[in-house]
């Protein structure tokens, strides 16, 4: 079979699993990239995009907003979930349908069926910007799985294990690549490289990232 034959096609779905209970679905959004990004854009224009300041005080070189029920937020007093947006006090943006229906379709291809996010946390990432190795733990509920969509800018994601100290898997993640975990895998630590100057099509120098939680 020559690579002529399916020159057209776009790159098929591909599962690579990293460990038990987590798994990367390779372009499993790619088809959905260009709205998804305009989802992205509706949802920052009311709920804008801020660095926030963590419990110890330094600024999150990720920028981040949110949609649903549900958003993350941190500053001097801790991380939290919370029902408002602390920059506007208004309820976080409804999540786009888009969002909520791929975030069911990964986590069911991954094994995980009946996932119902309530908040979905959108982190843009500039040239340099980064985030270290973290378990997400604010949420009620561990038997529901994360799951995690990349776009534009390729990055290298870390995947490591229970304890911070376990040596992380380096993952490269590219547009339309989806991360889910869950399961004996839902608390592993886990973090994203310093992101290397580059460009894409649709987002320029910027990478952004989708992450679905059920929160409550
Ligand atoms: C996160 O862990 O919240 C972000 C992961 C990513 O940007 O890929
Ligand atoms: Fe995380």
């Amino acid at each position: 079979m020559t690579d002529d034959l399916f020159a057209d096609e776009p790159p098929q779905p591909r599962e690579e699993v990293l460990c038990r209970g987590a798994v990367v679905l390779r372009h499993f959004a790619l088809e959905q990239e260009a709205e998804l990004l305009e989802a992205i854009a509706e949802v920052t224009a009311s709920a804008p995009f801020r660095q926030m300041q963590t419990p110890g005080g330094y600024i999150m070189s990720v920028a981040m907003s949110c949609c649903g029920q549900w958003g993350w937020v941190t500053d001097r007093s801790g991380y939290r979930y919370q029902s408002t947006d602390p920059e506007t006090g208004q309820p976080w943006p409804t999540m786009p349908d888009i969002f909520r229906k791929l975030a069911r379709d990964a986590a069911e291809t991954a094994g995980f069926r009946g996932f119902e996010p309530d908040a979905c946390l959108i982190n843009r990432y500039e040239p340099g910007a980064k985030m270290g190795l973290h378990q997400d733990k604010d949420e009620d509920d561990f038997t529901r799985p994360i799951v995690s969509v990349s776009l534009g800018v390729p990055a290298t994601f870390q995947f490591g294990g229970s304890r911070r100290s376990d040596r992380p898997l380096n993952v490269m993640l590219a547009s339309g690549d989806v991360v889910v975990w869950g399961a004996e895998a839902r608390r592993f630590y886990h973090g994203v490289l310093r992101l290397k100057q580059a460009r894409h099509g649709l987002t320029g120098e910027l990478r952004y990232n989708l992450t679905f939680r059920r929160a409550r």
